[in-house]
């Protein structure tokens, strides 16, 4: 272990002061949540989770606190904090009866099913308190949806004779847990299924859900990155700077990390949406920007591009539901060389055979590799930077040939991704997750099933921050996944009427032409609190 891993191991975090003493706690219900979309839909699929109140804690009497079987599993894409949910669900369990026992699945939602597990003890957990990554036990992303699937997880509930299951997640996971509270009422298993809202996307996010843990810490680390490579941009004045961010398809983190830095210019793919800006409408604006900083005398700059991006354009995003549609019934394709794949798909492309065609074939194979279990593409594979850059060069050199651009055009292509959602979690993260797995206990010991662990007035200090759970069939709507319509909950996209999309905005063209950039810090965890403990700006 590092220096630093012994010290951060041994801060505790902070806990909100409603959650210091959990066994001087019960549940009080707030306004019932009934799913706004597709409710008659979601309430004949749920007919036992469907139309539960959101709760919250208040003191009063709990309830016989007696001891509890609890599994516990990551779920998806790694976020900064998870160790801490795990460690807090232990010793929030504990708190309330010292009998209790947690499992932890190995490999996500699979461990579960087959039944792969680990007992969680004290000293084991105490060397993961406040770090990075979900090594503990791993993490998966199995979707858990044929009728052999929902039959082992009863067995292993069983098995293990569980009170709870704690799914540690973002959308699609939370709504395996919602399926999975559903179908162990139906065949009257009593274990309680609850999940906690994970995913450095930050779009798993609603009125209650101010947003899910791991964001923080991504975009922090990101920033950072960006912001020295504004400066080494600065310095060197000879590079454009192409850096993709993850963020599967909303924009979250490329918004948050543009009011942090402020680059030159940043794409978002919800405005790429809402004006109706094809992949060439995105070419021609990144050469516009190159372009207009020639003509002052400026060859660099810095551009950011969430991964999604392209996902949100007219056309491209046309192919790609074309291209979902061919892959789905044409499933041996993987088995063909290269150039007899493009060749296939090229012949069954409906209508953009065009602009596949259009694309270098690096692209054009990487959009052919396998969707995840959930049907989702697997943005992160496919080098959306290098695609513009290639297209905005041939572009600049359309309009050199026009006697328009005559500056030199360096680009430097980048991907941040796993190195932020793995990161040690900030101080905020470190102490949201904390107290996201304290909930998840009360939320186990209360026997409440179907329910998703909330914690709220997160701009406030730590203490003043309030426990509560919203029920997963309030988030849940019907969508169509892999050719079947589905109950999901649906990814929570940047809001363009938001203040902070809005205080963006405003900036947009400024940034373009001016190098007004931001150089956040290296995260923080020691020092005064205006540096160590903030929190999200998009919050
Ligand atoms: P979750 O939604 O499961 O939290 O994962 C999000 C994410 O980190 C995306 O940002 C990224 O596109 C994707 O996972 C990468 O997936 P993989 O881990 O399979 O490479």
């Amino acid at each position: 272990m590092s220096p630093f891993e012994q010290v951060r191991m041994n801060i505790p975090p902070k806990i909100p002061l409603k959650l210091v003493s959990l066994a001087n706690l019960t549940v009080e219900e707030k306004a019932t949540s009934f799913s706004r979309l597709d409710e008659e839909a979601i309430k004949s699929l749920f007919p036992k989770t469907y139309g539960n109140s959101a709760i919250t804690f208040v003191e009063g009497e709990s309830q016989g606190n007696t001891p509890k079987r609890v599994g516990v599993c990551f779920s998806g894409g790694q976020a900064p904090g998870g160790h801490n949910v795990i460690i807090s669900l232990y010793r929030g369990l504990k708190q309330l009866n010292q009998n209790s026992i947690l499992y932890g699945f190995i490999g996500g939602p699979n461990g579960f099913l087959k039944q792969e597990y680990i007992e969680l003890n004290a000293d084991r957990l105490a060397l993961y308190l406040n770090q990075g990554g979900f090594d503990l036990i791993g993490s998966g992303r199995t979707k858990i949806e044929t009728p052999a699937q929902f039959e082992l997880a009863a067995t292993c509930a069983k098995a293990l004779a569980l009170d709870g299951l704690v799914i540690i997640g973002g959308d699609d996971s939370n709504t395996n847990a919602a399926l999975l509270a559903e179908y162990f009422l139906s065949i009257g298993l009593s274990t309680s299924v609850v999940g906690v809202p994970k995913t450095i996307d930050g779009d798993l996010r609603n009125d209650q859900i101010e947003i899910p843990f791991g964001f923080d810490t991504a975009c922090k680390v990101y920033a950072n990155l960006i912001g020295n490579i504004q400066r080494d941009a600065l310095s060197a004045k000879k590079y454009y700077h192409f850096i993709k961010l993850m963020g599967r398809t909303a924009s979250h983190i490329a918004l948050e990390c543009a009011l942090k830095t402020h680059p030159n210019y940043t794409l978002i793919g919800e405005d790429v949406f809402s004006k109706k800006r094809s992949l060439k409408d995105i070419v021609e604006i990144l050469a516009a920007v190159v372009e207009v900083r020639s003509n002052l005398g400026i060859d660099y700059g810095v551009i950011l591009l969430p991964e999604g991006v392209l996902e949100f354009t007219s056309d491209y995003s046309t192919l790609l539901k074309e291209l979902n549609g061919v892959l789905e019934k044409a499933t041996s394709i993987h088995d063909t060389q290269p150039q007899e794949k493009i060749e296939f798909v090229i012949s069954q492309l409906p209508t953009q055979s065009k602009l596949y065609t259009s694309l270098p074939q690096k692209i054009q194979l990487q959009l052919l590799l396998d969707r995840d279990s959930h049907g989702n593409l697997n943005v992160s594979k496919i080098e959306t930077e290098a695609l513009l850059i290639e297209l905005v060069s041939i572009e600049l050199e359309n309009r050199r040939a026009e006697g328009g651009y005559k500056g030199q055009f360096n680009p430097q292509p980048h991907f941040f991704g796993y190195e932020g959602r793995s990161s040690t979690p900030s101080n905020f993260d470190a102490n949201y997750c904390y107290a996201l797995g304290l909930v998840a206990a009360l939320l186990i010991n209360f026997r409440l099933t179907g329910y998703i662990a909330t914690i709220s007035n997160l701009r406030a200090q730590p203490a003043l921050w309030q426990p509560g759970a919203l029920p997963l069939t309030s988030m849940l709507t019907m969508e169509t996944r892999k050719g079947k319509l589905k109950p999901v909950i649906r990814k929570a996209l940047v809001d363009l009427e938001g203040a902070a999309f809005l205080k963006f905005a405003a900036m947009r063209a400024m940034l373009a032409v001016e190098d007004d950039y931001l150089y956040p810090e290296p995260m923080q965890f020691f020092g005064p609190e205006e540096i160590t403990d903030t929190c999200p700006l998009t919050l």
